[in-house]
């Protein structure tokens, strides 16, 4: 719902729970009054008192000593002209000047959801959203600024963008571009970011904010393993059920900048952007840029903002055929076979899977021209006649005989020196000429700025989609952006290429998955190097990590699942001994792991016994009764209440509430511990539920307030699943 109030000219969107307010001053200036627990649409504006503050300047025309740009909240922060704290815009003028500042225009209020070009945003498929549209403009030297809000009723989603036009003469030089700005102007805060590196991806750290900026992000030209575009700003004394949370999560998949900035009077300022200092964006006169969509939510309590998120992504990011559909159980041939996909090697694991009800076969790294080790074959997406004499087309025949569907791995983005589509086109890699680039697993990064590369990748995936019968494409990608050069722009653009190959990497995404809309994709980037709201605009899965250990991806899944629900994140039952620890755990505990994930198995079924093969035939046949509850159910963390801080329970409630699974993995045992108790979430409290493995019949007023306590779990890393119905 978004309401104008001419005689106050505020701005008021609303969402079932939540208020955000705005409001337009005598000189223009647009104020940021309120985001937060739902008030109403009355004037807000009283909260912020303007006084004197001494140093800090005003603006000329205002003659007003108590308004100061470097104490306004603002929504969109200007840079230059005396707001001292992190600015939404970086420019530089026609005449070297690095000044701006903007004043209001027009807004316009209209239903649906407006688009981005060249971007992914946030989907509408229902009708539901809102949009407004505000425009700013700077008067001295046009450039203009357009907001937008689209405004989620029912999800508690707010989303944001912006996008710049050069109304001016003479061309302008963007130096940084935010998707949006939001100032809290009073309360204390933690900052609860998502850091990690490859094999560890996504750990949650909290911490409070101290005075001056926190500046989070990636300068490796995609979202990375290290920092991922996700925020959440939390009261100090916020917890799964209580206190204000601010989510914060970018839509984009290249480098970016996340700061958050505690200033001196308390407030925080959050700004989320594209690129990293080196952006640099050439306007031209009439020209329009387009910073990415963001997604806001607010939610009482860390549990109540997650659920938003999980909704949200899986309804209104996800598209295409499987967004809310259930995904075939697929086997890996990863770290079954590494890179020897020789049919001797293949055939038997694609029999063994689907005689234990397996749906899919992923032919994994090794399978195209030239490609027996990591330094040879990307880009000539080919079979490899030595490790596939009769050809794909004759493998996957065989594999889909077995009544399997087909996948297959491409790294589309990469080129390897030693294959044919570098030798006749060496400067469609990105290196900067005299220089040697940077390898990476020995490869180098297509310059996807440029259209004919574009083009060769649409042409090259698409064919293999035609030729053969190809359900699901695992898109790779495994090194960081360097040495960005691109022989297709002038001196004066290179500041461009790592936003245009990300621009590059979504045509591609967009035509192919358009092209083949029954085709699932799955993400991937060395593992979850590239898991973000914008990939999931086309890949509704992303492998989440190459650390394929049960316990480890404990913590992984947890920390994933803060914004991403958990059909978006690959997870498989893999070895044991595992090959990244060492560790060994049960079978059963790896597939209680993987389940609460896009599911699969990577692994050698041959050297299973009977009874871990029996085991899987089972866990499959469980998966299949549990699935539509772990794609679609309530996700609840439950660590907050154990005593035991070396145990894992998370709960899924179905949506009408009548199920309910509880998992829980023990990461260590210790003798004489206390027993594991539990609060369970989400239930009904008037209804009664019958938990199938303990035999009993609760309240859901009991399991929520009383809880509910294990039983001694001993051994290593034993795990439990308890199923609840509603009778
Ligand atoms: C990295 C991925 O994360 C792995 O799962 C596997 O596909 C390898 N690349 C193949 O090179």
């Amino acid at each position: 719902m978004i309401n104008y109030d001419s005689k106050s000219r505020t701005l008021t969107l609303e969402t079932v729970h939540s208020s955000y307010q705005m409001q337009i001053d005598p000189w223009g200036y647009l104020h940021h009054v309120y985001y937060g627990k739902r008030v109403g649409q009355e004037d807000l504006s009283y909260v912020h008192r303007y006084y004197d503050r001494g140093f800090s300047g005003n603006p000329y025309d205002c003659d007003n000593r108590a308004l100061s740009l470097d104490t306004l909240c603002q929504e969109y922060s200007s840079w230059g002209v005396g707001d001292y704290r992190v600015p939404s815009l970086g420019v530089r003028n026609a005449d070297g000047s690095r000044c701006g500042e903007l004043r209001y225009v027009s807004h316009e209020i209209r239903g649906g959801k407006y688009s981005l070009p060249g971007l992914p945003t946030a989907w509408d498929p229902e009708g539901e959203a809102e949009t407004l549209a505000v425009t700013l403009s700077d008067p001295v030297t046009s450039l203009t600024v357009t907001l937008y809000y689209g405004v989620f009723y029912e999800k508690d989603i707010i989303t944001r963008a912006a996008e710049i036009r050069n109304g001016g003469s003479a061309p302008v030089e963007l130096e940084k571009a935010g998707s949006f700005c939001l100032d809290l102007p009073f309360g204390s805060w933690d900052l609860l970011h998502f850091h990690g590196r490859h094999c560890m991806e996504r750990a949650p750290e909290r911490r409070p904010l101290i005075h001056g900026i926190e500046s989070l992000g990636s300068r490796r030209g995609m979202s990375s393993h290290q920092h991922n575009p996700f925020l959440i700003l939390c009261d100090r004394q916020a917890a799964e059920d209580r206190g204000d949370c601010y989510g914060m999560m970018l839509l984009y998949s290249g480098s970016f900048r996340a700061e958050v900035e505690l200033e001196q009077f308390g407030s925080v300022r959050a700004v989320m952007s594209p690129g990293d200092e080196s952006f640099r964006w050439l306007l031209e006169p009439g020209e329009s840029f387009a910073a990415p969509e963001s997604l806001l939510s607010w939610g009482e309590g860390l549990s109540a903002l997650t659920l938003q998120y999980h909704r949200f992504v899986r309804e209104n990011v996800c598209r295409g055929e499987y967004r809310l559909a259930r995904r075939p159980v697929l086997i890996n041939s990863w770290e079954a076979c590494y890179m020897d996909v020789r049919p001797e090697r293949v055939l038997p694991l694609a029999r063994e899977a689907a005689e234990l009800g397996v749906e899919l076969f992923v032919l994994d790294d090794g399978w195209f021209h030239g490609r027996t080790e990591d330094n040879a074959g990307l880009g000539d997406w080919f079979e490899n006649t030595q490790r596939l004499p009769q050809g794909l087309g004759s493998l996957i025949e065989q594999i889909r005989a077995t009544g399997l569907q087909f996948g297959l791995w491409v790294e589309p983005e990469m080129v390897s020196e030693n294959s044919d589509l570098y030798r006749a086109h060496p400067d469609w890699a990105l290196t900067v000429p005299g220089r040697k680039p940077m390898l990476g697993r020995h490869q180098l990064v297509l310059d996807l700025s440029r259209t004919e590369v574009q083009d060769y990748i649409i042409g090259t995936i698409g064919g293999l989609l035609e030729r053969y019968p190809i359900s699901y494409i695992k898109w790779d990608m495994n090194r960081c952006l360097s040495d960005l050069y691109s022989r297709s722009f002038p001196a004066e653009r290179q500041g461009e290429v790592a936003h245009r190959c990300v621009l590059g990497v979504y045509r591609v995404m967009e035509a192919l998955t358009t092209r083949f809309p029954k085709v699932l994709f799955e993400g991937c980037s060395g593992g979850g190097g590239r898991f973000d709201a914008g990939m999931l605009c086309y890949t509704p899965q992303i492998w989440c990590s190459d650390d394929t250990d049960a316990i480890e991806r404990l913590s992984i899944q947890r920390g994933t699942a803060y914004g991403y629900p958990l059909c978006t994140m690959g997870s498989h039952v893999s070895a044991a001994p595992n090959h990244q620890t060492g560790r060994t755990t049960p079978i059963h505990t790896r597939a209680v792991v993987a389940m609460s994930g896009a599911f699969g198995y990577e692994l050698d079924l041959g050297k299973l016994s009977r009874e871990e093969k029996e085991e899987i035939r089972e866990q499959i046949r469980r998966f299949h009764q549990d699935e539509a509850l772990l794609r679609e159910g309530s996700y609840y963390r439950l660590g907050e209440y154990t005593a035991r801080q070396d145990a894992e329970a998370w709960l899924l409630v179905s949506p009408d509430q009548s199920r309910a699974l509880l998992n829980v993995v023990v990461k260590a045992s210790h003798a004489n511990a206390p027993l594991i108790h539990l609060r369970f979430k989400g239930l009904d409290p008037d209804a009664r539920y019958a938990m199938e493995e303990d035999e009993g019949v609760f309240s859901g007023a009991a399991l929520m307030r009383a809880g509910y306590t294990l039983p001694q779990l001993l051994g290593d890393y034993p795990a439990v699943q308890l199923h609840l119905r509603r009778i």
